[in-house]
């Protein structure tokens, strides 16, 4: 282990796994701007440049760095009961969502942990229903979650929607790269709407909802209302932003159902969620009914977290 708990508060001590990743850096960064004591469970062996770059500068803001991978159930328990983790937020990627069954199993022992938030970070899992190969890692994602309410763990669901970049459905983290500047493809005829969110309002509204009793056990939905677009017109945003028009071309259904099928993973998992998003409206054909709904809404100036239902929108005080 690296960095020591000698001179860190005992309050809110975070542990997040999957610093090194697309999503989990988001909410490293965020959670050491919060100021809460973090912790980063990185996985030992040789770690390329960029992942050493990654883990020095999250240290340099403060993160104590802690070696270990959550499939060791033993070592998990150890480092929960040793540094006094009251939360934990995991952000493995697709791949390894499985592992977090043992972790799940690590928290419950301990007992200790006040608030887990699982890999999730995209939709509903319990409401969508991908095409292949999606609907697997959806399983995986919701047997997770079956696994954290039997244990009794209080837990909160990030729906964050999609990150905010042009969707690529053959690049698994679109927010690595340019929106187009040859050729536009769009999915269907382009007005099937979905929800974009900063990368860093993704870490940032994870954080805030720790301290908010009203995320308990429930899934927290973000739907910025400024940010709800349909592919039409977010190619009309970047045209204006790059000063000229670029050509529109068609991806259909059956062309993104056959790249789902064509199983190369992960890209044909992000085709499967494409087709799920903008020809099905995976986001946006639901309302928030469920009791265990919350929702995080935003405007320009600040942002709020309300419950359904509730007279007025019950502001947390949060700067955008
Ligand atoms: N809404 C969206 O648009 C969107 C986009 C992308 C992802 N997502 C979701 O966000 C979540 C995270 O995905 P991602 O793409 O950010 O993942 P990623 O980039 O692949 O990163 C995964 C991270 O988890 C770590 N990890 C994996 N297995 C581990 C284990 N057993 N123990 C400890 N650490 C482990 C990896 O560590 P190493 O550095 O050692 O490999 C890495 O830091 C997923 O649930 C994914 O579905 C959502």
């Amino acid at each position: 282990m690296c960095g020591s708990s000698s001179n860190v508060s005992e309050a809110g001590r975070t542990m997040i796994v999957g610093s090194t990743g697309f999503i989990g850096r988001f909410v490293a960064e965020a959670s050491l701007d919060s100021g809460r004591p973090t912790y980063l469970l990185v996985r030992p062996g040789p770690a390329s440049p960029s992942k050493t770059f990654i883990i020095n500068s999250l240290q340099e803001k403060g993160a104590i760095i802690i070696h270990g991978s959550i499939d060791d159930r033993d070592l998990m328990e150890k480092v929960l009961k040793e540094h006094k983790i009251e939360v934990v937020i995991s952000a493995v990627g697709g791949e390894r969502i499985s592992d977090q069954l043992i972790l799940v199993e690590a928290i419950k022992a301990v007992g200790t942990v006040k608030r887990f938030i699982p890999s999730e970070f995209g939709h509903d899992i319990d409401r969508a229903d991908p095409e292949e190969p999606g609907l697997t890692m959806y399983r995986g994602k919701r047997e997770v979650r079956r696994c954290i309410e039997g244990a009794g763990i209080p837990y909160t669901y990030i729906c964050c929607n999609s990150i905010a970049a042009w969707p690529y459905h053959d690049n698994t983290h679109p927010a690595d790269v340019l929106p187009p500047l040859d050729r536009f493809k769009i999915y269907g005829d382009g007005t099937v709407k979905a929800y974009f969110v900063a990368g860093s309002d993704i870490g940032k509204f994870t954080i805030k909802t720790i301290d908010d009793h009203r995320t308990i056990n429930k899934s927290l939905h973000f739907r910025p209302s400024s940010n709800w677009l349909n592919m039409n017109e977010l190619a009309s945003l970047w045209e204006e932003k790059i000063g000229r028009t670029l050509p529109r071309v068609t991806v259909s259904e059956d062309d993104l159902l056959a790249a789902a099928r064509a199983m190369i993973i992960p890209q044909s998992v992000v085709a499967a969620l494409t087709h799920d998003i903008f020809i099905r409206g995976c986001q946006v054909n639901y309302s928030m009914e469920k009791p265990t709904d919350v929702e995080s809404v935003s405007s320009s100036k600040e942002a709020a977290i309300i419950v359904p239902n509730a007279p007025k929108p019950e502001a947390m005080a949060i700067t955008a």
